[in-house]
């Protein structure tokens, strides 16, 4: 039986993880166990940065935006050397266990710390809903609420000006939040991995939109998939639209989370505990057809990115 348990957030921050961290030191101290976090991530891990925790450190973090136990980017973390140092310094406290809160890159850390003699469970927390063995991540909802917040405001001014807006959107390698915020927005058009449009069909959908008389249009794009400005040149002299580009960064980032990722985040980390306490490890909690399921981590790590072939059944017919 687990007696100290541990919780890290790593990679991109992203709203909700707070949320998770509460409900992971709360359910600990349910079940009789002393509770720790551990500060900026694997980072903080390696070099020790580990306190414990009592009721008092959850109070008023469920709304806040970030992580308050802060997070980083470690690819030091590859070297077996630097993941044995991390394990030292948790069995050095007698920590037994640890919850590793973030998306894929923050799991293969746990799986390399379990072989490394620690019990770990991971909970998907990234806004790019890039975690494949999980129907959503925490802080999408938000990432997509904020999205839409702000392509909303852009609207305004660019149906005024008789504008094309050329917005990209974050989501690593992933296009959920540049779809899912294209259909809510009733995007003009949407460029993603998945629904990728060579430079010569944007061009000429927004000349069409242009001969049918509308005097505005939204294009999604998804980050690390093309060179906005020079689409943004290209959209002016082959269509006329007078085109503007709006990248909207790091603010889709922060923000306090939804109710929907407050809630997410407290079934999914309370699950995390219970796993632990029940004995298990190299465990990922999923969500599936809105369940909170357990899967292995290997078999979670391994799994594809679902493309979400119905609604871009429903782009096609939309756009
Ligand atoms: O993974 C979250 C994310 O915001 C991605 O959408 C983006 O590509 C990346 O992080 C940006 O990372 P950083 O904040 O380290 O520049």
């Amino acid at each position: 039986m687990i007696k100290k348990i541990a919780v890290l957030t790593s990679g991109g921050d992203a709203p909700g993880m707070n949320a998770a961290v509460r409900v992971v030191i709360r359910t600990a101290l349910y079940y009789g166990l002393e509770a720790y976090v551990v500060y900026d991530g694997y980072r903080g891990l390696v070099d020790g940065n580990i306190i414990q925790v009592h009721k008092e450190f959850t109070q008023d973090i469920i709304n806040r935006g970030g992580t308050i136990i802060g997070t980083a980017r470690c690819p030091e973390f590859m070297d077996p050397k630097v993941v044995k140092r991390a394990a030292r310094n948790l069995k050095d406290l007698d920590i037994d266990a640890l919850v590793g809160i973030g998306g894929d890159g923050t799991f293969r850390g746990l799986k390399d710390l379990a072989e490394a003699g620690i019990n770990v469970v991971g909970v998907p927390a990234t806004i790019d809903n890039d975690v494949a063995s999980s129907d959503e991540t925490i802080g999408f909802s938000t990432a997509l609420n904020t999205i839409c917040e702000c392509i909303d405001r852009i609207k305004d001014t660019s149906t005024s000006h008789q504008r094309c807006s050329l917005i990209e959107v974050m989501g690593h390698h992933c296009g959920d939040l540049a779809l899912y915020s294209s259909i809510a927005e009733a995007a003009e058009l949407v460029v993603t991995h998945d629904h990728h449009l060579s430079d010569e069909e944007i061009c000429k959908r927004l000349r069409k939109l242009r001969v049918q008389k509308k005097g505005h249009a939204v294009v999604v794009v998804s980050e690390k998939l093309l060179d906005i400005r020079a689409l943004a040149d290209k959209i002016r002299e082959d269509t006329g639209f007078e085109t503007k580009v709006e990248i909207l960064g790091h603010l889709q980032r922060g923000g306090a989370p939804s109710a929907h990722d407050r809630i997410l985040a407290s079934l999914m980390g309370s699950k995390a505990v219970e796993c632990l306490v029940q004995g298990e490890s190299k465990k990922i909690i999923c969500m599936y057809h809105n369940e909170v399921i357990v899967r292995d981590i290997d078999e979670a790590l391994s799994m594809k990115h679902d493309s979400h072939e119905e609604m871009l059944k429903l782009v096609n017919i939309l756009q």
